[in-house]
This record gives structure tokens, sequence and C-alpha cells, in this order.
């Protein structure tokens, strides 16, 4: 039974206000959740309430998503029994009565729901994969690392925002973990060699300044190699080209290699990158106001590649719904973050998965240590997590969370490899 609520803001790995929130049972357990945030966010998601004053944080406190938890959210949820969930989410829900939770902000919202789905996993004395998912929660994902940053995550020229290595040629998550970091590593020997930069982005891959957007396919590949490793068995590469963010006037503008391109143009450009590289899986890699591209794009390269909606889709129900009836993608993105609620998050994988297709688990580019998607993954055997570079400690916690799951786990741990990113082809 719920006993009390309190929030605070802090901040996150861009060093950017976000609300943290802290669930008391009556029975003495406490849990706490903390909000993540994006950067190239999708027109659709639910609103990321922000104070708007100036005089703090340049505008980006969360006071206002604070003071809602406080004053208007707790006294409704005190008394409540924390595992109902569902009715804690509709209590939300209803408490704020608009479609985007704009009145008492997403961020507040999905706070909430989410430190409450923690007590209640502390309550059960439970991990919470296993609170989450049952017996069935046994299933390791596999981790996409997102190597090299470019678009709206770092300040070079690269129009592309992600560039991932995806190792799904082993049997165990921990062998794919080493496989990612060692190649990492190598990737910034591989840079220094060349003379470019190895700082790096906001999800920790590194920002060079680059030729055009193939160039850091090639780069990858010299790594994955040199690393001692096999493309295309045990390396798989996958993009999130975030192509909302260089959608202007119904062009794709690729601004590092001075051109720009329609629809159709750009998925030319795929099938030709899928046809040289051993691409899995493109996110995002049209607009999402090109609704029609995205059909088209699903009808030519989805039989041969994983086509992920992220912006597209915004883990919106109803909005998946509508793309799975018109077949516009293969696989959809979650970020808790983007719908707002534990519930329906739940009910964006569940449509997703009942439909012969991958929901794809994802992190936000600014983030914090806390590491729910971890074991949302787990719990919900999606079989794939993105989580950002092995580098950066807000990034690698979720990976060392998975570590320490796959240990727990032991023997009956599973690890499903590329065959994961087959579903819906
Ligand atoms: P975001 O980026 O968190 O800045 O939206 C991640 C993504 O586009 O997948
Ligand atoms: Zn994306």
């Amino acid at each position: 039974i719920i006993s009390n609520i309190n929030a605070l803001e802090v901040l996150d790995s861009r060093g950017n206000p976000t609300v943290a929130v802290y669930v008391y049972l009556e029975s003495g357990i406490g849990a706490k959740a903390i909000v993540p945030s994006g950067a190239s966010t999708g027109k659709k998601e639910a609103l990321e309430l922000r104070d708007g004053d100036p005089q703090r944080y340049g505008g980006k406190g969360v006071l206002k998503a604070v003071n809602n938890i406080k004053e208007k959210i707790t006294p409704e949820l005190i008394g409540i029994d924390v595992r109902e969930q569902a009715l804690i989410d509709k209590i939300l829900l209803d408490l704020d009565g608009t479609p985007n939770k704009s009145k008492l902000g997403a961020n507040a919202i999905l706070g909430v729901s989410l430190a409450c789905l923690h007590a209640a996993a502390s309550y059960t004395d439970l991990p919470l994969y296993q609170y989450w998912g049952g017996s069935h929660a046994t299933l390791l994902p596999v981790p996409m690392f997102n190597v090299l940053n470019g678009g709206v995550h770092a300040d070079n020229n690269v129009d592309f925002q992600e560039y991932m290595l995806v190792p799904a040629g082993f049997s165990t998550y921990h062998e794919a973990l080493r496989a990612g970091a060692e190649i990492y590593h190598t990737l910034k020997n591989t840079l220094k060699e060349k003379g470019l930069s190895t700082a790096v982005g906001d999800e920790g891959g590194f920002a060079p300044n680059l030729q055009n957007n193939e160039e850091p396919l090639k780069l990858l590949l010299e790594a994955i190699e040199k690393a001692g490793y096999k493309p295309g068995e045990q390396i798989f590469l996958a993009m999130d080209p975030a192509a909302s963010s260089f959608y202007v006037d119904g062009k794709y503008k690729l601004a590092s290699e001075g051109r720009e391109l329609n629809s159709e143009e750009m998925i030319d450009l795929f099938e030709n990158l899928v046809e040289k590289y051993p691409i899995i899986s493109i996110e995002d890699g049209l607009a999402e106001d090109d609704w029609e591209g995205w059909k088209n794009f699903n009808e030519r390269l989805g039989n041969k590649v994983q086509l992920v909606a992220d912006d597209l889709t915004v883990t919106n129900p109803n909005i998946i719904e509508k793309g799975i009836k018109e077949k516009a993608f293969n696989s959809v993105l979650i970020k808790l973050n983007q719908i707002g609620t534990v519930t329906e998050t739940m009910q964006a994988i569940e449509i997703t998965q009942k439909a012969g297709m991958t929901a794809c688990v994802s992190h936000r580019s600014s983030e914090t240590c806390d590491t729910t998607i971890a074991d949302l993954c787990v719990a919900k055997r999606t079989g794939m997590l993105k989580t950002g570079a092995p580098c950066r400690s807000e990034r690698l916690a979720k990976y060392n969370r998975l570590l320490e799951i796959e240990a727990e786990l032991g023997d009956v741990a599973e690890f499903i490899g590329v065959k994961g990113f087959k579903a819906g082809r």
C-alpha cells in the first residue's frame, strides 16, 4: 500500500534537469525511478513538461512537474496497492485528462508509474525482470552499440544520427558485450591513426567529421576486422539516421554530402548500403511526415532488413496499430517516455509482438543511471536493446545490469542472437 510519494529535480547525462520519483509503502519499502529525455523527439510524443523560466537552467527546469507529483498525484495514490499498475496508470491518465499528458507532464506521470513498478517488485521481493515477466523472463537482449554519433547528438558534420555495432553472432550476452567493447576500443585507435577526433557524442559514440554518410560504415567494418571479429557472421551493423531531423520541405537534406534526396532516392541509398554492408536494422530511415515513403520503404526493403519506426510511432499503441495495418514498417522502437506510462508501453510491445514484429527497446539520448529498460527487455523477451556505446556510465549502467541478470539466471539465461532480428520477415 502506497504511503507516500516524493519527487526531486535532478540532472541527467546532458546536465539538464529531469524528474526523480520516490515511492514509499506502508510496509516500509521504498523505490525510485528517474525519467530520461530525448533530443531528436517525434512530434507526437507525450509532452515533457519544462518550466520555461529562463532564469533557471535556461528554461529547462522541471519544478512544475515535481510539484504536480507532490500536490496533485500523491494525494490520489496514497492508500492504493502498488501492485495495481493498470489502476495506478489509469488514475494518472484520468487525472491528467489530455491526449498528450500535457497537464501533469509525461515526465511527472512516467516517473510515478515507473517508481510504483519498482516498489511493487521490491515488495514482492523479486528482481524487476521477474516480477514484470514471470518465469518467461529469461531472454537476454542483443546489445546494439551506437559507436559513431552524428545528427543532433554531436557537433560533427555527419547527417545520420547513429551507427551501431550489433554483436548478434554469439551464444551469450557477455560475449556480445565483450566484442562490442573490444571493437569500440579498436575503432578509437583506427580513428586516431587517421587523425580523426575521438571525442564522444551524447550516447558515448565517437563523433569525428567525415566525408559522407557511408564512411562510418567503412570505419566500423575496418575496426571489426582489426579487432579480430567476423563482420556479417559475428558482428552486424545497424543505423538510425533519425531522418525526421533533416527532412525539410519534403526533401532529405544531406548537408555533409551537399545534396537533397526525395524519399525514393533515400530508399535507393539504403538499398545500396544494405547490399554492400552487413546491415540488419535501419531505424527512422525516413521521416515521421513521410508515411507514404515508409510504406514504399517497407515494401522494397522490409524482407531484407529490420525497418524500425521510432519518431513515426512514438510508442503510441494507436499509431503502431495504424502502421501495422498499412504495412509501414516491420519493427517498432519502444521508449517509455514517448508514451508516458508502464501500462501503455506494455500495450505497445504486445501489439507489436502479436503482429510478428520486433519490439526494439531503447534509451534516450539524455539518460541517468536508472536501469529499468534492461529489465524490461528480459521481462518482455524483446531480444534487442539499444542503449548507446559501451562508454559513459549512464549507458554502461544498463549493459552492466544485464550482466547481473545473466549471472542471476545462470543456466536458464537465453540469448537469441541474430534470429531475433528476423521476426516479421
Ligand atoms: P533521442 O535519440 O533520445 O534524442 O530521441 C534516440 C533515437 O532517436 O533513437
Ligand atoms: Zn531513433
